[in-house]
């Protein structure tokens, strides 16, 4: 049927789509560029982030992660103090607003009603709202002031992974351009360090079959499994573990490294599998630290790290990267393990139990 043609040569449609984010980078590169090679924002989304003090990123699932790493974008960069929030919380415990606050809603389908429940409250105090979606003409997109379009062409798979690194490309984009305009020093040259990333990305989904033998060998028949990270990792290991869960069934955790002695030390058994990411360099010690806790404890490590910061025994290593875009390339493993752990598991990858690709009630 057309779904097969759709699905090209792939087994399901969410390995698909992971495959195909070395190429929504490069249409996001291309789409987010001028004539003249520079990045480039509409002058009023500019205007809209320059006004405010504070901006809150609002979003549900796979998007609130994405919205988890873009905040540090937006603060490092932008230098605008930014919150993230889970839509449905905010619908009914609205934080305290700043004077001056932007609201961002982060969505793949623009269609969650969890995140219209909110565009409708802070539209309905007279707020200023950027949708982030991948569907041009969505609800969200329609009812916000101002839309970003992802550009990641459609995600069929209920499990999202190339609307996740779209969303993080586009804030990273967004937070370059508002930085430039507003003089802010650059630590980084982001168009060609995009680039590198899309070599990178390219290089982990070919290198496929390792990630098939990862999972087999961590995940084949474990009823839990623990990601751990800190700083921008910590995200990371937030939304590898959600990948997990969503596909494979397997009760996932993902937290900071620096948490598990407050707590989830207590569930490591022998063969434990846990998934650390070490990309970051400020942090590599102490998450390599946190690694010899659980292995002390009987934990079985996983280790994926970044070239530059690799140790003897480590699981998997990505090309480098700038350390602030890692994630875009560190997710795409963890994407790429969920799934074959879910298939070893004779699960429905791209229609798992109980969800629904777009959750359009409250
Ligand atoms: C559903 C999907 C998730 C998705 C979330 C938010 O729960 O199963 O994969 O992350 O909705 O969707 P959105 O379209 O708003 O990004």
């Amino acid at each position: 049927d057309a779904s097969d043609i759709e699905k090209g040569t792939y087994a399901h449609y969410m390995l698909k789509e992971i495959h195909e984010q070395p190429g929504v980078m490069r249409k996001i590169i291309q789409e987010y560029q001028d004539a003249d090679g520079a990045l480039k924002v509409d002058a009023d989304i500019i205007q809209a982030v320059r006004q405010v003090d504070r901006i809150y990123i609002v979003a549900c699932g796979t998007s609130y992660n994405a919205g988890l790493v873009g905040k540090e974008y937006l603060e490092k960069w932008a230098k605008v103090p930014t919150e993230v929030h889970v839509a449905s919380e905010f619908v009914y415990n609205m934080p305290l607003l700043s004077e001056k606050p932007l609201f961002i809603f982060i969505s793949q389908s623009g269609e969650t009603a969890d995140s219209r429940a909110v565009l409708v409250a802070v539209k309905e105090l007279g707020h200023t709202a950027l949708t982030i979606t991948n569907v041009p003409g969505s609800t969200l997109s329609r009812e916000a002031d101002h839309t970003l379009i992802l550009h990641a062409g459609p995600e069929i798979a209920v499990a999202s992974t190339k609307a996740y690194t779209a969303q993080i490309a586009v804030l990273a984009i967004l937070a370059q351009v508002v930085a430039k305009d507003a003089g802010h020093e650059a630590d980084i040259d982001l168009l060609p360090e995009l680039a590198k990333v899309t070599a990178a990305i390219t290089t982990v989904v070919d290198d496929a079959p390792r990630m098939e033998e990862i999972a087999r060998e961590f995940l084949a028949t474990t009823r839990n499994a623990f990601f751990i990270g800190r700083t921008m990792d910590y995200y990371v290991g937030v939304e590898g573990s959600l990948k997990l869960k969503e596909i494979s069934y397997i009760q996932a955790e993902g937290f900071a490294g620096g948490e598990l002695k407050h707590g989830t030390i207590a569930l490591i058994e022998e063969g434990t599998p846990v998934i650390a990411l070490a990309t970051q360099e400020a942090v590599n010690l102490s998450i390599r630290g946190n690694v010899k806790e659980v292995v002390a404890r009987g934990a079985n490590p996983c280790i994926i790290t970044m070239s530059g910061l690799e140790q003897e025994g480590d699981t998997y290593v990505i090309p480098a990267v700038h350390e602030m875009l890692a994630p875009l390339v560190s997710v795409v493993t963890t994407q790429l393990i969920a799934y074959y752990a879910a298939l070893h598991r004779d699960c429905d990858v791209d229609k798992p139990r109980n969800l629904a690709k777009s959750v359009t009630v409250e």
